[in-house]
Protein backbone atom coordinates (compact mmCIF):
# COMPACT_ATOMS: atom_id res chain seq x y z
CA UNK A 1 0.00 0.00 0.00
CA UNK A 2 0.93 3.61 -0.99
CA UNK A 3 1.99 5.81 1.97
CA UNK A 4 1.59 9.10 0.09
CA UNK A 5 -1.75 10.84 -1.02
CA UNK A 6 -1.49 13.73 -3.91
CA UNK A 7 -3.15 16.96 -3.57
CA UNK A 8 -3.87 18.62 -6.81
CA UNK A 9 -4.67 22.44 -6.27
CA UNK A 10 -6.63 22.81 -9.82
CA UNK A 11 -6.50 26.53 -9.49
CA UNK A 12 -2.97 26.77 -9.48
CA UNK A 13 -2.38 23.20 -11.40
CA UNK A 14 0.47 22.49 -8.56
CA UNK A 15 0.22 19.26 -6.60
CA UNK A 16 1.84 17.83 -3.64
CA UNK A 17 2.47 14.19 -2.18
CA UNK A 18 1.75 14.42 1.02
CA UNK A 19 3.06 11.54 3.52
CA UNK A 20 0.25 9.33 5.27
CA UNK A 21 0.32 7.82 8.69
CA UNK A 22 -0.22 4.29 10.03
CA UNK A 23 -1.48 4.21 13.33
CA UNK A 24 -1.73 1.15 15.61
CA UNK A 25 -5.32 1.31 15.48
CA UNK A 26 -8.25 3.07 13.68
CA UNK A 27 -7.78 5.06 10.15
CA UNK A 28 -4.84 6.06 8.29
CA UNK A 29 -3.65 9.64 8.36
CA UNK A 30 -2.50 12.49 6.00
CA UNK A 31 0.59 14.81 7.50
CA UNK A 32 -0.83 17.76 6.03
CA UNK A 33 1.82 19.88 7.87
CA UNK A 34 3.63 20.55 4.72
CA UNK A 35 0.39 21.88 2.70
CA UNK A 36 0.52 25.43 4.04
CA UNK A 37 4.58 25.58 3.01
CA UNK A 38 4.13 24.02 -0.21
CA UNK A 39 0.88 25.19 -1.94
CA UNK A 40 -0.41 28.14 0.89
CA UNK A 41 -3.45 26.10 1.26
CA UNK A 42 -4.80 25.43 4.91
CA UNK A 43 -7.50 22.62 5.94
CA UNK A 44 -10.96 23.74 6.80
CA UNK A 45 -12.39 21.52 9.35
CA UNK A 46 -14.27 23.05 12.06
CA UNK A 47 -15.45 20.95 14.88
CA UNK A 48 -12.39 18.80 14.07
CA UNK A 49 -14.40 16.17 12.38
CA UNK A 50 -11.56 14.93 10.48
CA UNK A 51 -8.67 16.12 11.92
CA UNK A 52 -6.00 14.66 14.67
CA UNK A 53 -5.03 16.95 17.00
CA UNK A 54 -2.12 14.61 18.40
CA UNK A 55 -0.42 11.47 18.56
CA UNK A 56 -1.79 9.30 22.04
CA UNK A 57 -0.79 5.88 23.30
CA UNK A 58 -3.41 5.95 25.95
CA UNK A 59 -6.98 5.58 24.52
CA UNK A 60 -8.32 4.18 21.61
CA UNK A 61 -11.75 3.96 20.07
CA UNK A 62 -13.48 2.41 17.41
CA UNK A 63 -16.43 3.95 16.40
CA UNK A 64 -18.45 1.77 14.29
CA UNK A 65 -17.53 -1.32 16.23
CA UNK A 66 -18.32 0.65 19.96
CA UNK A 67 -14.95 -0.66 20.77
CA UNK A 68 -13.13 1.30 23.75
CA UNK A 69 -9.57 0.39 25.28
CA UNK A 70 -7.37 1.81 27.74
CA UNK A 71 -4.05 1.18 27.22
CA UNK A 72 -5.29 -1.62 24.84
CA UNK A 73 -7.51 -2.96 27.39
CA UNK A 74 -11.09 -2.96 26.51
CA UNK A 75 -13.51 -1.07 28.90
CA UNK A 76 -15.54 -4.37 29.61
CA UNK A 77 -12.71 -6.02 30.99
CA UNK A 78 -11.49 -3.30 33.39
CA UNK A 79 -14.89 -2.62 34.64
CA UNK A 80 -15.46 -6.58 35.33
CA UNK A 81 -12.10 -7.19 36.82
CA UNK A 82 -10.18 -4.06 37.64
CA UNK A 83 -11.01 -0.91 40.18
CA UNK A 84 -10.99 2.84 39.49
CA UNK A 85 -7.54 3.24 41.45
CA UNK A 86 -5.57 0.72 39.64
CA UNK A 87 -7.59 2.19 36.42
CA UNK A 88 -5.46 5.42 37.30
CA UNK A 89 -2.46 3.67 37.65
CA UNK A 90 -3.05 2.35 34.12
CA UNK A 91 -3.85 5.28 32.25
CA UNK A 92 -0.69 7.42 33.83
CA UNK A 93 1.93 4.68 33.61
CA UNK A 94 0.83 2.76 30.52
CA UNK A 95 0.92 -0.49 31.76
CA UNK A 96 -1.14 -2.80 34.91
CA UNK A 97 0.59 -2.44 38.30
CA UNK A 98 2.10 -4.87 40.13
CA UNK A 99 0.80 -5.52 43.78
CA UNK A 100 3.72 -2.91 45.24
CA UNK A 101 3.49 -0.38 42.90
CA UNK A 102 -0.76 -0.34 43.32
CA UNK A 103 -0.11 -0.55 47.17
CA UNK A 104 2.51 2.04 46.58
CA UNK A 105 0.15 4.24 44.43
CA UNK A 106 -3.14 3.69 46.77
CA UNK A 107 -0.72 5.26 49.34
CA UNK A 108 0.43 8.54 47.61
CA UNK A 109 -3.00 9.28 46.51
CA UNK A 110 -4.46 8.33 49.36
CA UNK A 111 -1.60 11.08 51.33
CA UNK A 112 -2.51 13.51 49.04
CA UNK A 113 -5.89 13.65 49.45
CA UNK A 114 -6.50 15.88 52.33
CA UNK A 115 -6.00 19.92 50.92
CA UNK A 116 -4.64 22.65 52.92
CA UNK A 117 -6.78 24.00 55.40
CA UNK A 118 -6.78 27.57 54.14
CA UNK A 119 -8.91 25.49 50.76
CA UNK A 120 -11.97 26.05 53.38
CA UNK A 121 -11.83 29.45 53.01
CA UNK A 122 -11.99 28.88 48.96
CA UNK A 123 -15.51 27.09 49.71
CA UNK A 124 -16.86 29.61 52.06
CA UNK A 125 -16.43 32.34 49.77
CA UNK A 126 -19.04 30.91 47.45
CA UNK A 127 -22.78 30.98 47.62
CA UNK A 128 -24.07 28.10 49.26
CA UNK A 129 -26.21 27.87 46.34
CA UNK A 130 -23.73 28.02 43.69
CA UNK A 131 -23.20 25.28 41.32
CA UNK A 132 -20.68 22.08 42.60
CA UNK A 133 -19.11 22.59 39.15
CA UNK A 134 -18.44 26.60 39.68
CA UNK A 135 -17.09 25.87 42.71
CA UNK A 136 -15.48 23.04 40.98
CA UNK A 137 -13.59 25.23 38.44
CA UNK A 138 -12.66 27.50 41.10
CA UNK A 139 -11.15 25.63 43.74
CA UNK A 140 -9.20 23.90 41.37
CA UNK A 141 -7.99 27.39 39.45
CA UNK A 142 -6.92 28.02 42.82
CA UNK A 143 -4.54 25.28 43.36
CA UNK A 144 -2.14 26.53 41.20
CA UNK A 145 -1.49 28.67 44.38
CA UNK A 146 -0.77 26.31 46.99
CA UNK A 147 2.04 24.15 44.82
CA UNK A 148 4.01 25.96 43.02
CA UNK A 149 6.83 23.80 44.17
CA UNK A 150 5.41 21.41 40.97
CA UNK A 151 4.63 23.70 38.63
CA UNK A 152 8.25 23.07 36.49
CA UNK A 153 6.14 21.00 33.61
CA UNK A 154 9.58 20.14 31.87
CA UNK A 155 10.54 18.10 35.02
CA UNK A 156 8.89 14.67 34.60
CA UNK A 157 8.96 14.12 38.12
CA UNK A 158 7.33 17.46 38.71
CA UNK A 159 4.56 16.02 36.39
CA UNK A 160 4.02 12.99 37.78
CA UNK A 161 3.65 14.50 41.02
CA UNK A 162 0.98 17.10 40.22
CA UNK A 163 -0.94 14.37 38.12
CA UNK A 164 -1.30 12.15 41.20
CA UNK A 165 -1.91 15.43 43.28
CA UNK A 166 -5.05 16.58 40.93
CA UNK A 167 -6.32 13.25 41.32
CA UNK A 168 -6.37 12.99 44.72
CA UNK A 169 -7.55 16.07 45.71
CA UNK A 170 -10.22 15.98 43.36
CA UNK A 171 -12.21 13.40 45.38
CA UNK A 172 -11.84 16.09 48.16
CA UNK A 173 -12.43 19.04 46.16
CA UNK A 174 -16.10 17.68 45.03
CA UNK A 175 -16.95 16.06 48.48
CA UNK A 176 -16.29 19.62 49.71
CA UNK A 177 -18.42 21.59 47.20
CA UNK A 178 -21.83 18.98 48.50
CA UNK A 179 -20.73 19.63 51.91
CA UNK A 180 -20.49 23.17 51.88
CA UNK A 181 -23.73 24.16 49.47
CA UNK A 182 -25.71 21.59 52.11
CA UNK A 183 -24.44 23.62 55.11
CA UNK A 184 -22.25 20.28 56.51
CA UNK A 185 -19.37 20.27 58.19
CA UNK A 186 -16.25 19.25 55.65
CA UNK A 187 -15.21 15.48 56.23
CA UNK A 188 -11.76 14.41 56.04
CA UNK A 189 -10.41 11.26 54.20
CA UNK A 190 -9.62 7.97 55.68
CA UNK A 191 -7.10 5.82 55.96
CA UNK A 192 -8.59 2.36 55.74
CA UNK A 193 -10.95 3.57 52.78
CA UNK A 194 -10.38 3.05 48.88
CA UNK A 195 -10.51 6.09 46.72
CA UNK A 196 -14.26 5.74 46.02
CA UNK A 197 -15.44 4.49 49.46
CA UNK A 198 -13.63 7.63 50.85
CA UNK A 199 -15.71 9.81 48.25
CA UNK A 200 -18.43 8.51 49.69
CA UNK A 201 -17.69 8.73 53.35
CA UNK A 202 -16.58 12.97 52.54
CA UNK A 203 -19.61 13.53 51.06
CA UNK A 204 -22.33 11.90 53.42
CA UNK A 205 -20.72 10.63 56.85
CA UNK A 206 -21.92 13.13 59.65
CA UNK A 207 -20.40 13.48 62.68
CA UNK A 208 -23.56 12.40 64.78
CA UNK A 209 -23.91 8.64 62.78
CA UNK A 210 -21.85 5.87 62.16
CA UNK A 211 -21.71 5.79 58.17
CA UNK A 212 -20.26 2.40 56.38
CA UNK A 213 -20.37 3.06 52.27
CA UNK A 214 -22.77 0.72 50.75
CA UNK A 215 -21.11 -1.80 49.16
CA UNK A 216 -23.27 -1.83 45.89
CA UNK A 217 -23.41 1.73 45.58
CA UNK A 218 -18.93 1.65 46.05
CA UNK A 219 -19.55 -0.83 43.04
CA UNK A 220 -21.56 1.26 41.06
CA UNK A 221 -19.37 4.45 41.48
CA UNK A 222 -16.21 2.42 40.71
CA UNK A 223 -17.61 1.17 37.30
CA UNK A 224 -19.14 4.59 36.37
CA UNK A 225 -15.65 6.14 37.49
CA UNK A 226 -13.89 3.69 35.27
CA UNK A 227 -16.30 4.08 32.44
CA UNK A 228 -15.23 8.30 32.62
CA UNK A 229 -11.88 7.66 32.80
CA UNK A 230 -10.64 9.16 29.65
CA UNK A 231 -11.75 9.36 26.35
CA UNK A 232 -9.25 10.32 23.85
CA UNK A 233 -9.68 13.60 22.36
CA UNK A 234 -13.11 14.90 23.06
CA UNK A 235 -13.88 18.17 23.67
CA UNK A 236 -12.19 18.79 27.47
CA UNK A 237 -9.54 16.68 27.11
CA UNK A 238 -8.19 19.05 24.07
CA UNK A 239 -9.18 21.86 26.11
CA UNK A 240 -6.66 20.79 28.28
CA UNK A 241 -4.12 20.10 26.25
CA UNK A 242 -4.73 23.19 24.15
CA UNK A 243 -4.33 25.13 27.82
CA UNK A 244 -1.52 23.55 28.32
CA UNK A 245 -0.01 23.62 25.00
CA UNK A 246 1.18 27.47 26.84
CA UNK A 247 3.35 25.61 29.48
CA UNK A 248 0.45 27.12 31.54
CA UNK A 249 0.30 25.60 35.06
CA UNK A 250 -1.44 21.66 34.97
CA UNK A 251 -3.93 23.48 38.20
CA UNK A 252 -5.23 26.56 35.27
CA UNK A 253 -5.14 23.50 32.52
CA UNK A 254 -7.40 21.51 34.30
CA UNK A 255 -9.79 24.35 35.36
CA UNK A 256 -10.10 25.08 32.04
CA UNK A 257 -11.06 21.15 31.01
CA UNK A 258 -13.61 21.21 34.08
CA UNK A 259 -15.82 24.56 32.34
CA UNK A 260 -15.45 22.64 28.63
CA UNK A 261 -16.72 19.23 30.70
CA UNK A 262 -19.81 20.98 31.72
CA UNK A 263 -21.55 22.09 28.96
CA UNK A 264 -24.63 20.36 28.05
CA UNK A 265 -23.47 18.82 24.76
CA UNK A 266 -20.44 17.25 26.49
CA UNK A 267 -20.44 15.70 30.08
CA UNK A 268 -23.42 18.50 31.52
CA UNK A 269 -25.20 15.93 29.44
CA UNK A 270 -25.68 13.26 32.95
CA UNK A 271 -27.72 16.18 34.02
CA UNK A 272 -29.51 17.20 31.52
CA UNK A 273 -30.66 13.37 30.65
CA UNK A 274 -32.55 13.65 34.06
CA UNK A 275 -33.86 17.02 33.60
CA UNK A 276 -35.33 16.23 30.23
CA UNK A 277 -37.08 12.35 31.60
CA UNK A 278 -38.47 14.39 34.68
CA UNK A 279 -39.99 16.81 32.01
CA UNK A 280 -41.31 14.44 29.81
CA UNK A 281 -42.63 12.06 32.99
CA UNK A 282 -44.63 15.23 34.27
CA UNK A 283 -46.04 16.09 31.44
CA UNK A 284 -49.20 15.27 29.72
CA UNK A 285 -47.92 14.90 26.10
CA UNK A 286 -46.68 11.57 25.22
CA UNK A 287 -43.05 10.37 24.77
CA UNK A 288 -43.40 10.42 20.82
CA UNK A 289 -43.92 13.95 21.13
CA UNK A 290 -40.34 14.48 22.50
CA UNK A 291 -39.28 11.98 19.74
CA UNK A 292 -40.96 14.76 17.23
CA UNK A 293 -39.77 17.92 18.88
CA UNK A 294 -35.88 15.77 18.90
CA UNK A 295 -35.91 15.42 15.10
CA UNK A 296 -37.38 19.19 14.33
CA UNK A 297 -34.32 21.16 13.16
CA UNK A 298 -36.21 24.04 14.36
CA UNK A 299 -36.83 22.99 17.93
CA UNK A 300 -33.83 23.36 19.79
CA UNK A 301 -34.63 20.05 21.41
CA UNK A 302 -32.41 17.27 21.64
CA UNK A 303 -32.89 13.78 22.98
CA UNK A 304 -30.40 14.49 25.88
CA UNK A 305 -27.81 11.16 26.46
CA UNK A 306 -28.52 10.14 22.98
CA UNK A 307 -25.89 10.74 19.73
CA UNK A 308 -21.63 10.49 19.69
CA UNK A 309 -19.34 12.44 17.47
CA UNK A 310 -17.37 9.30 17.40
CA UNK A 311 -19.51 6.24 18.36
CA UNK A 312 -21.93 5.50 15.68
CA UNK A 313 -22.92 2.52 17.06
CA UNK A 314 -23.91 1.42 20.73
CA UNK A 315 -21.31 3.18 23.24
CA UNK A 316 -19.76 0.70 25.33
CA UNK A 317 -19.94 2.49 28.22
CA UNK A 318 -23.69 2.96 28.10
CA UNK A 319 -23.97 -0.98 27.30
CA UNK A 320 -22.49 -1.33 31.06
CA UNK A 321 -24.00 1.51 32.54
CA UNK A 322 -27.45 0.02 31.28
CA UNK A 323 -26.95 -3.21 32.79
CA UNK A 324 -25.60 -1.92 35.93
CA UNK A 325 -28.93 0.59 35.95
CA UNK A 326 -31.11 -2.34 36.72
CA UNK A 327 -28.85 -3.92 39.39
CA UNK A 328 -28.65 -1.09 41.10
CA UNK A 329 -32.49 0.53 40.87
CA UNK A 330 -33.44 -3.65 42.27
CA UNK A 331 -30.58 -3.78 44.82
CA UNK A 332 -30.62 -0.48 46.23
CA UNK A 333 -33.94 1.43 47.84
CA UNK A 334 -34.56 3.48 45.05
CA UNK A 335 -37.32 5.47 45.20
CA UNK A 336 -40.62 5.16 42.80
CA UNK A 337 -39.71 8.45 41.27
CA UNK A 338 -36.23 6.79 39.84
CA UNK A 339 -37.67 3.59 38.89
CA UNK A 340 -40.25 5.67 36.89
CA UNK A 341 -37.59 7.17 35.12
CA UNK A 342 -35.64 4.13 34.49
CA UNK A 343 -38.55 2.83 32.28
CA UNK A 344 -39.18 6.14 30.96
CA UNK A 345 -35.45 6.02 29.71
CA UNK A 346 -35.89 2.15 28.75
CA UNK A 347 -39.01 3.30 26.38
CA UNK A 348 -37.58 6.25 24.89
CA UNK A 349 -34.70 4.12 23.96
CA UNK A 350 -36.62 1.93 22.60
CA UNK A 351 -38.63 4.33 20.93
CA UNK A 352 -35.45 6.58 19.37
CA UNK A 353 -33.87 3.33 18.13
CA UNK A 354 -37.07 1.71 16.24
CA UNK A 355 -37.10 5.72 14.61
CA UNK A 356 -36.00 5.97 10.75
CA UNK A 357 -34.37 9.80 11.98
CA UNK A 358 -31.92 7.76 14.77
CA UNK A 359 -31.15 5.02 12.92
CA UNK A 360 -30.21 7.11 9.67
CA UNK A 361 -27.95 9.36 11.81
CA UNK A 362 -26.61 6.48 13.60
CA UNK A 363 -27.54 7.81 17.30
CA UNK A 364 -27.13 5.77 19.74
CA UNK A 365 -27.66 6.26 24.31
CA UNK A 366 -24.14 7.25 25.13
CA UNK A 367 -22.50 7.43 28.16
CA UNK A 368 -24.82 10.36 29.84
CA UNK A 369 -28.22 8.32 29.27
CA UNK A 370 -28.14 5.78 32.01
CA UNK A 371 -25.02 7.02 34.60
CA UNK A 372 -27.42 9.71 35.95
CA UNK A 373 -30.30 6.80 36.86
CA UNK A 374 -27.33 5.06 38.27
CA UNK A 375 -26.32 8.32 40.75
CA UNK A 376 -29.51 9.40 41.75
CA UNK A 377 -30.21 5.42 43.06
CA UNK A 378 -27.36 5.46 45.02
CA UNK A 379 -28.48 8.93 46.85
CA UNK A 380 -26.00 11.61 44.50
CA UNK A 381 -27.86 14.42 43.61
CA UNK A 382 -28.15 15.79 40.68
CA UNK A 383 -26.22 19.24 40.50
CA UNK A 384 -23.37 16.50 41.66
CA UNK A 385 -23.04 14.57 37.96
CA UNK A 386 -20.99 16.41 36.30
CA UNK A 387 -18.87 17.17 39.23
CA UNK A 388 -18.79 12.83 39.38
CA UNK A 389 -17.81 12.97 35.67
CA UNK A 390 -14.89 15.39 36.22
CA UNK A 391 -13.81 13.82 39.00
CA UNK A 392 -13.18 10.41 37.20
CA UNK A 393 -11.84 12.24 34.23
CA UNK A 394 -9.27 14.02 35.92
CA UNK A 395 -6.93 10.88 35.57
CA UNK A 396 -7.69 11.18 32.10
CA UNK A 397 -6.58 14.63 31.55
CA UNK A 398 -3.57 14.63 33.57
CA UNK A 399 -2.58 11.44 31.25
CA UNK A 400 -2.91 12.86 28.41
CA UNK A 401 -1.52 16.24 29.89
CA UNK A 402 1.52 14.44 31.19
CA UNK A 403 1.87 12.31 27.51
CA UNK A 404 1.58 15.94 25.10
CA UNK A 405 5.18 17.19 27.49
CA UNK A 406 6.54 13.76 27.33
CA UNK A 407 6.60 12.98 23.32
CA UNK A 408 8.71 15.55 22.78
CA UNK A 409 6.36 16.86 19.74
CA UNK A 410 4.88 19.64 21.95
CA UNK A 411 4.15 22.65 20.22
CA UNK A 412 1.39 25.70 21.57
CA UNK A 413 -2.23 24.87 20.00
CA UNK A 414 -2.96 27.33 17.51
CA UNK A 415 -5.49 26.41 14.57
CA UNK A 416 -6.09 28.92 11.78
CA UNK A 417 -9.25 30.07 10.52
CA UNK A 418 -10.97 31.23 7.52
CA UNK A 419 -11.56 34.99 7.89
CA UNK A 420 -14.99 35.74 6.48
CA UNK A 421 -15.13 39.53 7.84
CA UNK A 422 -14.67 42.69 5.72
CA UNK A 423 -11.42 43.50 3.69
CA UNK A 424 -9.19 46.12 4.99
CA UNK A 425 -10.83 49.25 5.27
CA UNK A 426 -9.67 53.05 6.52
CA UNK A 427 -10.69 54.25 9.90
CA UNK A 428 -13.90 56.93 9.84
CA UNK A 429 -13.41 59.58 11.86
CA UNK A 430 -16.71 60.29 14.52
CA UNK A 431 -18.31 62.88 12.20
CA UNK A 432 -17.98 61.19 8.99
CA UNK A 433 -20.13 57.91 10.45
CA UNK A 434 -23.87 57.56 9.42
CA UNK A 435 -25.38 59.22 12.52
N1 LIG B 1 -31.19 14.38 19.33
C1 LIG B 1 -31.68 14.65 18.10
N2 LIG B 1 -30.91 14.76 16.99
C2 LIG B 1 -29.59 14.60 17.15
C3 LIG B 1 -29.02 14.31 18.39
C4 LIG B 1 -29.87 14.19 19.52
N3 LIG B 1 -29.36 13.92 20.73
N4 LIG B 1 -27.68 14.21 18.25
C5 LIG B 1 -27.42 14.41 16.96
N5 LIG B 1 -28.57 14.66 16.29
C6 LIG B 1 -28.71 14.87 14.84
C7 LIG B 1 -28.27 16.27 14.45
O1 LIG B 1 -29.35 17.19 14.49
C8 LIG B 1 -27.75 16.04 13.05
O2 LIG B 1 -28.86 15.93 12.20
P1 LIG B 1 -28.75 16.44 10.64
O3 LIG B 1 -27.78 15.51 10.00
O4 LIG B 1 -30.14 16.33 10.13
O5 LIG B 1 -28.26 17.86 10.70
C9 LIG B 1 -27.12 14.65 13.14
O6 LIG B 1 -27.82 13.98 14.19
C10 LIG B 1 -25.62 14.68 13.47
O7 LIG B 1 -25.48 15.40 14.65
P2 LIG B 1 -24.30 16.46 14.95
O8 LIG B 1 -24.81 17.47 15.90
O9 LIG B 1 -23.72 16.92 13.64
O10 LIG B 1 -23.28 15.51 15.63
P3 LIG B 1 -22.05 15.95 16.48
O11 LIG B 1 -21.05 14.87 16.37
O12 LIG B 1 -21.59 17.32 16.10
O13 LIG B 1 -22.62 16.07 17.98
C11 LIG B 1 -23.34 15.45 20.14
C12 LIG B 1 -22.50 15.06 18.92
C13 LIG B 1 -22.94 16.86 20.61
C14 LIG B 1 -23.01 14.49 21.27
C15 LIG B 1 -24.84 15.41 19.78
O14 LIG B 1 -25.18 14.09 19.39
C16 LIG B 1 -25.73 15.88 20.94
O15 LIG B 1 -25.95 17.08 21.09
N6 LIG B 1 -26.24 14.93 21.78
C17 LIG B 1 -27.04 15.31 22.91
C18 LIG B 1 -26.14 15.78 24.05
C19 LIG B 1 -25.37 14.64 24.67
O16 LIG B 1 -25.91 13.59 25.01
N7 LIG B 1 -24.07 14.89 24.89
C20 LIG B 1 -23.18 13.92 25.53
C21 LIG B 1 -22.22 13.34 24.55
S1 LIG B 1 -21.19 12.12 25.31
C22 LIG B 1 -20.10 13.02 26.21
O17 LIG B 1 -19.66 14.08 25.87
C23 LIG B 1 -19.72 12.50 27.49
Amino acid sequence: MSNRVTITDHATGKSIDLETIEPTLGARLIDIQPLFRELGLLTYDPGFTATASCSSTITYLDGAKGELLYRGYPIEQLVEQSSFIETCFLLLCGHLPSKAELDQFSSEVLQESLLQEEMKRFFEGFRPNAHPMAIMVGVVGALSAFYHDFQDIHDPQNRKHSAKLLVAKMATIAAWSYRYANGLPFTYPRGDYNYVENFLHMMFSLPTNDYTPNPLAVRALEVIMISHADHEQNASTSTVRLAGSSEANPFASIAAGIGSLWGPAHGGANEAVIRMLEEIRASDQPLEHYIERAKDRKDRFRLMGFGHRIYKNYDPRAKILRKLCHEVVEGCKTTKETQELLELALRLEQVALEDEYFKQRKLYPNVDFYSGIIMLSIGIPLNMFTVIFAMARTVGWVSQWNEMFGDGHSKIGRPRQCYTGVEERDYLPMKQRKK
